[in-house]
């Protein structure tokens, strides 16, 4: 067994693990977090993903023991004072999913996109979300979803940005 710091969805936790504990195992049988799902065995499905250290990895892909040290955000720590992550809240919105299944993997990877590319295009948020596979098929509304996130993000940072110009000049 070897001896975990990791923290998780803003919360410290110190845990032995086996070496070969995979970081979903350890996230979902060690501390609960079943928001975070398993769809595949072949590393293929993109259902497991998570953030380490703000990037977005396949969890069933990275050894617990890799996460030592670092920040692990699960679907779980998205929202902020109860309130929906803009991703998650457009997901709703555009009714991006049907079984569910998909759901939290495609949350977790597109605020990977939206962060590295705030303003994509369809082709973009495509490509970005290669990686996770909808069974279901219901690309369609994820895409719009993607797209009405980016929109709702880019006017809240210019709100943001336009109130603390407004603060500097009134200082
Ligand atoms: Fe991790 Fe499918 S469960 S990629
Ligand atoms: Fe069913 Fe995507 S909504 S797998």
């Amino acid at each position: 067994m070897t001896r975990i710091n990791v923290t998780v969805d803003g919360v410290s936790y110190s845990d032995e693990v086996e070496p070969r504990t995979l970081l979903v195992q350890y996230l979902r049988e060690g501390l609960g977090k079943t928001g975070t799902v398993v769809g595949c065995d072949t590393s293929n499905c993109g259902a497991c993903t998570v953030h380490l250290d703000g990037t977005s990895v396949k969890s069933c892909n990275v050894l617990a023991v890799q996460a030592d040290g670092h920040e692990v955000t699960t679907i779980e720590g998205l929202a902020t004072d109860g309130e929906l992550h803009p991703v998650q809240q457009a997901f709703h919105e555009c009714h991006a999913l049907q079984c569910g299944y998909c759901t939290p993997g495609m949350i977790m990877q597109a605020c990977d996109v939206l962060k590295n590319n705030p303003d994509p295009s369809e082709q973009e948020i495509r490509e970005g979300l290669e990686g996770n596979l909808c069974r279901c098929t219901g690309y369609h509304n994820i895409v719009k979803a993607v797209q009405q996130a980016a929109g709702a993000m880019s006017s809240s940072s210019s709100l943001a940005s336009s109130q603390s110009s407004a603060q500097a000049v009134s200082s």
